[in-house]
């Protein structure tokens, strides 16, 4: 998998990701992060990538030209074929696990970072596929987003976590939010690890690990529970 980046920010996008896990798959290839510099492909003197919006407003707005020049390089240096191009932006449909898990069947997938008050929508309507929000809060650029939506996508491409059953079982995958875990000391501070854990008897386990996932997904996310 190919995870292209378009942004004013690259070094941002390379430093989150190239440690802990991502990182990890970054060195052994399972994916490649490719970010790419919006602002080489100006062709303004003064390295202008934005100017002040038509109509008059508050803030400023990314120009058409670099991005599509950006775009257009990213396709033809890495012979890429109808590429999902994802926007980040709040004003899109919001992230969750099942996209995350649609997303990660792609080859290539190329993310746009907007900055400032917005990006010129021509060229948003010539080049993206998806305008995609990560949640309903307003961010100072997408590319915090673009990081968290490759995290999100990386972990369900086969070979990033050590072991597939731990993507399988953990919260959403079944509408429910993920049971408490304890591990070594059996006491600490005085608060026991729950006895049924101890018992070695499995199908308790299994029955009492359901309840709590039931429990905790009513009491935090009763809307998960309503369809
Ligand atoms: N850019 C700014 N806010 C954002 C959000 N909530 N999701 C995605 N991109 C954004």
């Amino acid at each position: 998998m190919n995870f292209h980046v378009m942004t004013l920010f690259p070094e941002m996008i390379e430093q989150g990701l190239n440690t802990s896990i991502t990182g990890r798959a970054i060195n052994s290839n399972i994916i490649r992060l490719n970010c790419v510099d919006i602002r080489k492909y100006t062709k303004d003197k003064h390295g202008h990538v934005d100017d002040y919006p038509y109509g008059g407003g508050a803030g400023m707005v990314m120009q058409a030209q670099p991005i599509y020049d950006c775009y257009m390089d990213i396709v033809a240096k890495n012979n890429i074929k109808n590429p999902r191009v994802v926007f980040l932006t709040p004003a899109g449909r919001t992230f969750n696990q099942q996209m995350s898990r649609e997303l990660a069947k792609e080859d290539d997938i190329i993310f746009l970072c907007g900055h400032y008050e917005g990006v010129d929508e021509r060229v948003i309507e010539m080049i993206v596929t998806d305008n995609v929000s990560i949640g309903d809060y307003v961010l100072t650029g997408g590319e915090l987003a673009a990081m968290v939506m490759i995290d999100s996508i990386s972990r369900n491409i086969k070979g990033v976590l050590n072991n597939d059953i731990s993507a399988e079982t953990e919260s959403f995958t079944t509408n429910m939010l993920e049971y408490p875990q304890y591990t070594r000391p059996e006491i600490f501070m005085d608060k026991k690890v729950p006895e049924v854990l101890l018992s070695g008897h499995h199908k308790n386990i299994e029955k009492w690990r359901e309840e709590q996932a039931y429990k905790r997904t009513l009491e935090r996310r009763p809307d998960l529970l309503q369809d």
